[in-house]
């Protein structure tokens, strides 16, 4: 709300009493307003019919336009795809994601993507997610990069995640640590800054491996110049050879965050590999923040998973054996121990539901009921009540035994 919004707000004033007095009243006057009230049966349901359309399960979409970011990475515009019954698409705030379900082989996997385009652009009928193809990220990206063309159907979910500005909980300042393609939220968060739709100020630091690998670049340095007074962008580049004026060369160290922002009046928001994240997590340690200053976006699996501290060394390279009840049946499916429970699940058609895959948004909770799972540190956002009973999020967990599950439901 803004200061004039309030303005508009009209209170009256009572005395103590003539409140108290009020609430004697409440009864019979709901009784009198209920008598008046029409015999018709009520159709409309505007509070759910809201609630559905910020919060779908499922967004229908398709392929709009693609367009090409640098020479591994690409922007997908997704519309509405109003025949299979998404008409509107739902609001986000800058910062969230979509948790995308392809059928691959005849597998169902979900992947998060943050949303890359503003949430104003939603409004006009729009999503854009931007991805990069990574040599070594399994089947889905090289998948995307070969079959989806303009017309390409979608299935998605609403938009979730953490990511995003608080203006209750954040600071009117914020620090954006970007590295890759976790730029992606930030653009939104630029967009939304530049636009005048998030009153806060961004200054993000932006790390890539090379020039090449700049995506937006044209972009957020026009946007920046169009609004200095809220938005600083500064590329850090860890190649050798730089062209680039203005860059900095190197990485997101302590002393170059301290160049440009006084930390301790930012809220610091972080996006990118895990390589990056556990690099900036230790230069941000010396600043000694509070936890809630501090925002990850956490999505993305763990692919070095038996070089945690604490996983048993006994089990690296093993694979053991899920026993999965799953409604009346029962499945025994292998699992290695370096993946986690829920890709062994979706091998097996198996698998519950999933977002994040990363912990956080706890839906793909299931029952161990019997033997060990290793749980990443950092990404174990299980309730105390969960890890008493022992429930798993199957996505943050890893067999080190042969285990047995109760599975909830399966996507
Ligand atoms: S998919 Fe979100 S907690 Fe597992």
């Amino acid at each position: 709300m803004s200061d004039k919004d309030f303005e508009k707000v009209d209170i009256t004033i009572r005395s103590n009493t003539k409140d108290i007095f009020a609430f004697t009243k409440l009864v019979p006057n709901r009784i009198k307003r209920i008598k008046k009230a029409s015999n018709e049966s009520i159709t409309d349901d505007p509070i759910n019919d809201l609630a559905k359309k910020l919060h779908p399960k499922l967004q229908y979409l398709q392929i709009d336009q693609i367009i090409e970011e640098t020479k591994s990475t690409r922007t997908y515009r997704l519309v509405p795809d109003a025949k299979r019954g998404t008409e509107q698409l739902a609001y986000f705030r800058a910062g969230q994601y979509l948790s995308l379900k392809v059928e691959i082989n005849e597998e169902w996997i979900t992947r998060p993507y943050s949303i890359s385009s503003s949430p104003r652009e939603s409004l006009e009928g729009y999503y854009e997610i931007t991805i990069k193809k990574e040599e070594d990220e399994g089947f889905l990206t090289p998948f995307i990069w070969k079959s989806w063309k303009v017309g390409t159907k979608i299935i998605s979910s609403g938009p979730e995640g953490f990511l995003y500005y608080e203006p209750l909980r954040d600071k009117k300042q914020i620090l954006g640590l970007a590295g890759g393609s976790g730029i992606t939220p930030f653009r939104s968060l630029a967009k939304s800054i530049a636009a005048g739709d998030i009153d806060a100020k961004l200054t993000l630091l932006y790390g890539c491996s090379d020039e090449d690998d700049i995506i937006f670049y044209e972009e957020l340095k026009a946007l920046e110049k169009a609004h200095p007074e809220k938005l600083k962008v500064v590329i850090v580049l860890s190649c050798e050879e730089i062209t680039l004026k203005g860059c900095e060369a190197g990485f997101i160290t302590k002393e170059l965050i301290e160049k440009y922002a006084d930390v301790a009046n930012n809220s610091v928001f972080i996006c990118g590999p895990q390589i990056m994240y556990d690099f900036i997590k230790k230069q941000l340690k010396r600043f000694n923040l509070p936890p809630k200053q501090i925002r990850r976006e956490a999505f993305g699996e763990i692919k070095n998973i038996s070089e945690f501290s604490g996983f048993p060394n006994d089990a690296v390279d093993k694979t053991f054996t899920i026993k999965a009840h799953i409604g009346g049946m029962v499945k025994e499916i292998p699992a290695k121990s370096t993946q986690s429970v829920l890709v062994a699940l979706e091998r097996a058609r198996l698998a519950p539901p999933s977002k994040c895959r990363s912990g956080e948004c706890g839906f793909c909770r299931t029952l161990l009921i019997d033997g060990n799972v290793y749980v990443s540190p950092i990404s174990d956002w299980r309730r105390e009540a969960d890890k008493k009973f022992n429930y798993i999020h199957a996505c943050s967990s890893y067999p080190i035994t042969d285990l047995e599950l109760i599975i909830p439901r399966t996507i």
